[in-house]
């Protein structure tokens, strides 16, 4: 099957391509307008900074951000709906909102501007992983509250691309839709690209015959190993786009076609920095920390240090001269302490995606017994495959032998884990039942 190719640099946005000292520059002058914009237009930056004893006007160059306060997902709960909206009502052309699995929703907002930003940023996302006009483009993130159906949407359109509004569900029909309308591009989340490979399977169509060449995953971590295997079973490119609601919605980062290496972060738009989850400090470029982001250039909703709770590196450009960041291995607030041991979904999915005879449909059961947590590793056995004892054996051992961590082996039937349309739930936290 043939495979989309990569935009020359003609076809690049100068900035993509820009120097170091070109990118620096600009994003100093957007900062400064940003800060000052988030200082006289919500009260939450203002008492934050006046708290700090910092002002606008004290930043002069990229160091200096670190003077400034950071905000976090809490602060959004606690303004809700839109304590933080830094333009009038009258401005804002959009809403979106995600529910989060504990409290209250949180709201974002979006004027005209910010609207045109993020879908000249979708486009540039697409673009990177190969698009152009003359693709189609099935979406199967959810349209609605979410921002993954409709930013996928005005990115693929506003690159020229034929858009398919699928959104999430129906899977049956996704099967059909793909096939009779020649998608070649697919955008959805990984744990539901595998739904849909099953769905194939189930109708009796190959789906290494599907007319898709590549596919743009994201909203959820997922692992190289992942990656292979979503490949391998399309015979497509599998890319990683990453975004989130409170700093735009995807594509804030997206992997390029050419090199596969991590995000790229669309920096003319998104500062980023890495910093210690438990001190704060900021980290320098390659160290391990919590990924941080204000905005540049968003009206409604501007953001000033916000700490997404994602854990990557910086990295230095490849493909294009703005950073990367690593493919996420998982958030502060998912990593689970088993027995002093940390560890994140991610790292298990490694293990069992590498393991023969298994799916990767799989869920972490933490359990407490007596004073101790106990794990327990449920995981669907592949739909052609009858593993036994040994193939439990063989995982146990691999997760005891890598992540120093032992944990009940449970293979189950295919399609006894429930298939999310969106994002997939990794973890069942049975202790604070
Ligand atoms: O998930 C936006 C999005 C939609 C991104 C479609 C990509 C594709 P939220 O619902 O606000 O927004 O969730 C944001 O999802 O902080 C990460 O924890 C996680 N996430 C998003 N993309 C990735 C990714 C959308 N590529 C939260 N890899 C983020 C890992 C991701 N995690």
């Amino acid at each position: 099957m043939m495979r989309l190719t990569p935009p020359t640099h003609a076809e690049l946005d100068p900035i993509e391509i820009a120097s170091r000292d070109e990118i620096s520059a600009l994003q100093v002058e957007r900062l400064k307008t940003s800060l000052a914009h988030s200082y006289a237009n919500v009260p939450l930056f203002k008492d934050r900074f006046d708290a700090a004893g910092v002002h606008p006007e004290d930043f002069h160059s990229l160091e200096d951000l670190a003077k400034f306060p950071f905000c976090k997902k809490q602060d959004l709960r606690d303004n809700y709906p839109f304590g933080m909206v830094a333009v009038p009502k009258s401005d804002i052309v959009r809403f979106h909102a995600s529910s989060g699995t504990t409290g209250r929703a949180t709201v974002v907002a979006y004027t005209q501007n910010d609207i045109d930003n993020w879908a000249d940023l979708g486009a540039r996302s697409i673009r990177a992983c190969g698009g152009t006009r003359d693709h189609t483009v099935h979406v199967t993130y959810g349209y609605g509250l979410f921002t993954g159906g409709l930013g996928a949407h005005y990115g693929a359109e506003r690159l020229g691309c034929a858009v398919v509004p699928m959104s999430g569900g129906q899977t049956e029909r996704q099967v059909q839709v793909i096939n009779d309308f020649g998608a070649d591009i697919i955008m959805v989340t990984p744990s539901y690209m595998l739904a849909i490979a099953e769905e194939y399977e189930r109708q009796g169509i190959d789906p290494r015959k599907s007319p898709l060449k590549a596919g743009i995953f994201g909203a959820e971590p997922w692992t190289n190993a992942m990656r292979e295997q979503i490949e391998d079973r399309f015979d497509i490119d599998a890319l990683d786009i990453y975004g989130l609601s409170e700093v735009m919605g995807p594509g804030v980062a997206v992997e390029c076609l050419e090199s596969k290496d991590g995000p790229v972060i669309w920096e003319d738009h998104f500062y980023p920095e890495i910093i210690d989850p438990d001190t704060g400090e900021v980290l320098p470029d390659g160290e391990q920390g919590e990924l941080v982001f204000s905005s540049l250039t968003k009206e409604a909703f501007p953001v000033i240090r916000y700490r997404t709770g994602d854990l990557s590196r910086l990295l230095p450009g490849t493909s294009r001269s703005m950073r990367r960041m690593e493919k996420i291995t998982g958030r502060t607030d998912d990593m689970l302490i088993i027995r002093g041991v940390n560890l994140f979904p991610s790292q298990v999915e490694e293990l069992v995606v590498q393991t023969g005879g298994l799916s990767a449909h799989y869920v972490l059961e933490v359990r407490r017994e007596g004073a101790l947590d106990t794990l327990t590793v449920r995981v669907e056995r592949d739909l052609s495959a009858t593993p036994d004892d040994a193939t439990a054996k063989e995982l146990q051992h691999r997760i005891k032998g890598v992540l120093g961590v032992s944990a009940a082996i449970d293979i189950c039937e295919p399609g006894s884990i429930d298939r999310s349309l969106g994002k997939a739930k990794r973890v069942l936290d049975l202790r604070k039942i």
